[in-house]
């Protein structure tokens, strides 16, 4: 990631772990934070390179993203005596991520931040470009910084414990990036089954990083261009929100109503080879209702990510009821 004055490598292979040392620097104090819901031989093998090391394990889910967990790592951290020299590795998906980076954000005004992510989902989005937060009350993502990795280590052996389902919500991310940036990319996932997309998982993961470090090199504070890693994104999060959709699929089914028609049937084969949901079948005009909780409204309507050809964007200020109509289109 070429940001000036804040460069960083994000390193993707098979086995990298054990061998975090040389990637992470490791020789000071170290809080690894993780969940219970991540093998614990992947932040032992981060303590195992480590000088101090210690490692927090918090429940997983959502509601970790709490001011609660926030002050618990910071005090964990003080009772170690760490200092501004010392530093954070997130163990985890997401969550973790985003809790682990606010927290190395807080910390003595900012420490060194590391992230190592396990799901596909984080590996290919929020790992990378600095978005740290918490949630406040029900509201995602409410408090929070930029505050961007020192160093990002993917290990894409960690996909082995993930199951199916969470691979598929990462790959939705994938498709996500190459609707709006890569056409060559969305080809080759239209010619794969679920399966062949795992082999070539490695190559799949630099094709989607390359694209957001490039968008991110280019608007890291989301003026602008940032925006396009939302496609899908506003429509998704209001039925993540009403259903028992997880996030990938949902945001899978958001990108629908946001598509011409020719892009739409092309999304929805790739969903139906790969095992992605192709409808939604509760009430869309209830779900929508959330629309203006969502961070991306503005005085006057909401931006709005649409894919006119697959590998282009528009980026436009939407009322709410002409979003709620292309939903209405799509899923009614
Ligand atoms: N996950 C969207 C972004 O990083 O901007």
């Amino acid at each position: 990631m070429n940001l000036p004055g804040r460069e960083y490598d994000i390193t993707v292979g098979r086995g990298l772990r054990q061998k975090a040392g040389e990637i992470f620097r490791l020789d000071r104090k170290v809080m690894i934070l993780t969940d219970d819901g991540v093998p614990a031989e992947y932040a032992e093998a981060v303590l195992k390179c480590s000088k101090e090391a210690k490692i927090l394990t918090l429940p997983m889910g959502e509601d970790t993203k709490s001011f609660a967990s926030l002050e618990l790592i910071l005090t964990e951290m003080l009772s170690m005596n760490m200092t501004r020299q010392d530093c954070l590795v997130a163990v985890g998906g997401g969550v973790i991520g985003d809790l682990g980076g606010f927290a190395a954000a807080c910390y003595m005004r900012g420490i060194d931040f590391y992230n190592m992510p396990t799901t596909l989902l984080s590996m290919v989005d929020s790992s990378i470009g600095g978005k740290t937060a918490i949630n406040l009350g029900g509201a995602k993502n409410t408090v929070g910084a930029f505050h961007q990795p020192k160093a990002v280590l993917i290990d894409a052996d960690c996909l082995a414990t993930l199951d199916d389902r969470q691979k598929r919500c990462g790959i939705a991310e994938i498709i996500k990036m190459a609707a709006t940036s890569n056409e060559k990319l969305f080809e080759k996932l239209e010619k794969s089954t679920f399966i062949d997309i795992l082999a070539d998982i490695e190559d799949i993961i630099l094709s989607a990083l390359e694209i957001k470090r490039a968008v991110v090199e280019e608007d890291e504070h989301e003026g602008g261009l940032r925006r396009i890693l939302n496609f899908g994104h506003t429509i998704g999060h209001c039925i993540e929100a009403s259903s028992s959709f997880y996030h990938g699929e949902s945001v899978a089914l958001g990108m629908l109503p946001m598509c011409r028609d020719s892009v739409k049937e092309r999304l929805l084969g790739i969903y139906e080879r790969i095992g992605l949901p192709t409808e939604y079948d509760a009430d869309i005009d209830e779900a929508m209702k959330l629309v203006s909780h969502d961070k991306k409204s503005v005085e006057g309507g909401v931006w709005a990510v649409l894919c006119p050809e697959v590998g282009s964007f528009e980026i436009k200020k939407m009322k709410v009821p002409e979003l709620c109509l292309l939903a209405k289109r799509t899923f009614a």
